[in-house]
């Protein structure tokens, strides 16, 4: 089993958690990209759905697919939001933003009324912070004294690509903070967020109302009491 297929497979096992028609919410990232296609196979056949995109690129990618978008304004009634993580704990807590787009499937995300999260099993931990740093959206403003102040929590590391700082959709900068793992990662959220320049966390918790996990040969839907 390939990474493509092991996501492909969970992203198609989602759709049975599909309303008949409805509002949804689109993750971003590679899982959710294959669960965005068949969203758009769904339309195409006559199903019918409104989206509200969680980054540029999904809303390019959905677009392509031919499914009808919303505004990015909001207010929106969603009624499921299906997105990717790139940690999952015991508990079904997440770490996001892998891809930057964490501030927006995070709003997304507290406007749905179910969230179902969508992973291979390679994503299972126990507690979070064992497999990823949590990414942390920081204005660019005194961004050096913002990394600063969170160097009290772990050790905080500019995201870089192709030789300069990623830009997330709002032009702000991603810190990846490396930490030991997370036995309170509700509690450590508010602390993070109690740092002036930081604009929102990779910490998801209590947020996932279903997790679906392609496993070798089998997917397994979990899911959680909100
Ligand atoms: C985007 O910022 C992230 O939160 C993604 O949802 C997460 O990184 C999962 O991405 P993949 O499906 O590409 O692993």
């Amino acid at each position: 089993m390939n990474d493509d297929e092991a996501k492909k497979r969970a992203a198609l096992a989602a759709l049975e958690l599909l309303p008949q028609t409805g509002v949804l919410g689109l993750g971003t990232g590679s899982t959710t990209r294959f669960f965005i296609e068949a969203v758009g196979a769904l339309v195409r056949a006559g199903r019918r759905f409104s989206c509200v995109p969680t980054s540029q690129q999904s809303r390019a990618l959905a677009a392509a697919c031919g499914i009808p978008l919303l505004d990015d304004a909001g207010p929106w009634s969603i009624d499921l939001c299906v997105d990717g993580a790139d940690e999952v704990s015991d508990s079904l807590d997440l770490i996001k933003g892998g891809g930057a787009a964490h501030t927006r499937e995070k709003i997304v995300n507290f406007a749905s009324k179910k969230n179902a999260i969508i992973v291979d099993a390679s994503k299972l931990s126990t507690r979070l912070g064992e497999k990823r740093a949590v990414p942390i959206e920081v204005l660019k403003f005194a961004h050096g004294t913002t990394r600063h102040a969170l160097e009290q929590f772990g050790a905080p590391t500019l995201r870089v690509r192709d030789g300069g700082p990623v830009l997330t959709d709002a032009g702000n900068y991603v810190y990846d903070l490396t930490v030991a793992p997370l036995d309170d990662p509700r509690a450590f959220d508010g602390l993070l967020k109690g740092v002036p320049g930081v604009v929102e966390t990779g910490l998801f918790c209590a947020r996932a109302d279903y997790v679906v996990v392609a496993e070798a040969q089998t997917v397994r839907m979990l899911s959680r009491q909100m």
